[in-house]
């Protein structure tokens, strides 16, 4: 018996050890803010030599190395190979955590308990990203994990960018041995509020920098999606994406049909719309699958999320010179931002975000990487 338990407790030691011993981390300084506050970057290299940087400014992924088919490794997340390129003001959130409320406000209000609260209007004038000093804007306090992961904490004041409540948000970022960046969401509150957090990583599988996205094939577990007005607020409508240049149902070149003459298409001005997952169980549901034909990258998106926000770089313009001296011209990256839907405070019909004091929000996001030869 004494024998058996202290082979349990070598086994369990060893598995422990092997745990810690499989992701390397290690930390250096990335920069100062404007005020001298100290921002720190994380190198997370797993056993199979992926590697992923973040740093506590933002809770940035600020690169992300994988091997193509034939082993070359590339960086396939667009962003800045210094602190400063991520705090130019026109910098669109690349690879930030996104809070306190990710996508749109409309009409930057909303009412919660019979009170209306007004937000900052950054985006015309609804409320994009939790405002013109969201999450990302934030110097996250890190915490190295035993496991070989990186959490990162930010406690939002009451009243924070006009949201309601002292919210405590913790984020654990892993890099694991099977080849996942796998993103741990959680929250808590002292007064009712509404919370929705995601990773805003641009994504391109060629390795960012070469050229557009158009030719990835991307799959999307979702028959619905919400239609947007003009301000890409959600009209309320779940509209079946068959028929529609929506369907990513089966793999599709995402430039297959992002120019042709359809209304939303034209709103978004290319893709820039939350699908409704086709979700199988409460847990973590395969929600699209990313495939780049000439490297064989592969990336697969499994979230407990009811949604995802598909995004192809409308906005980008090639003016932001980013690593490497890489510029990022339009639709040269694409994001899959997990989510609840868009203006859900103003939309009773769709999944409530609303968080209350005792309760805890929870949420996860994993980014798999594989190759196909
Ligand atoms: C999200 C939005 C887009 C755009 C980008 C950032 O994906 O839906 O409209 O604002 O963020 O530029």
């Amino acid at each position: 018996m004494l024998a058996l338990s202290s082979v349990a407790a070598a086994l369990l030691l060893l598995g422990a050890v092997t745990i810690h011993a499989a992701t390397k981390v290690s930390e250096a300084d990335f920069g100062k803010m404007p005020d001298g506050t100290l921002v720190k970057i994380f190198t997370l290299t797993n056993e199979h030599g992926l590697e992923a940087r973040i740093c506590t400014y933002g809770g940035v992924v600020v690169s992300l190395k994988t091997p193509d088919k034939t082993g070359q490794m590339a960086d396939i997340v667009q962003g800045f190979d210094s602190l400063e390129g991520y705090l130019n003001p026109a910098e669109p959130y690349f690879g930030a955590l996104i809070g306190r409320y990710g996508n749109r406000i409309g009409h930057a209000k909303f009412t919660l308990d019979g009170k209306v609260y007004n937000l900052p209007a950054n985006d015309g004038v609804n409320t994009l990203h939790g405002g013109p000093k969201g999450f990302d804007k934030a110097v996250w306090t890190p915490r190295q994990l035993a496991d070989g992961g990186v959490e990162l904490t930010y406690t939002s004041k009451d009243g924070e960018e006009g949201f309601p409540g002292n919210l405590k948000a913790t984020v654990a970022y892993h890099l694991t041995a099977a080849d996942e960046l796998k993103i741990d969401y959680s929250a808590t509150t002292d007064k009712d509020t509404v919370v929705n957090l995601t990773n805003h990583s641009y994504w391109n599988l060629k390795g960012a920098g070469n050229g557009t996205i158009l030719d990835h094939l991307l799959t999307i577990h979702a028959s619905k999606f919400t239609p947007v007005d003009s301000g890409l607020i959600p009209t309320g409508e779940l509209k079946p994406v068959a028929g529609t240049p929506f369907d990513f149902t089966k793999p599709t070149a995402v430039g297959a049909r992002i120019e042709q003459n359809d209304e939303q298409l034209k709103l978004g001005k290319g893709y820039d719309h939350n699908f409704i997952l086709d979700r199988s169980g409460a847990g973590l549901s395969l929600a699209a699958r990313v495939e780049e034909p000439a490297t064989g990258r592969v990336m697969e998106v499994d979230t407990t999320e009811p949604a995802v926000q598909f995004y192809t770089g409308n906005f980008l313009d090639g003016t932001l010179k980013g690593k490497g001296g890489h510029v990022y011209p339009r639709r040269a990256a694409l994001c899959l931002e997990t989510q609840h839907y868009p203006d859900s405070p103003n939309k009773p019909a769709f999944p409530t975000t609303e968080l209350k004091p005792g309760q805890t929000y929870k949420t996860t996001t994993v980014y798999r990487f594989s190759v196909k030869k």
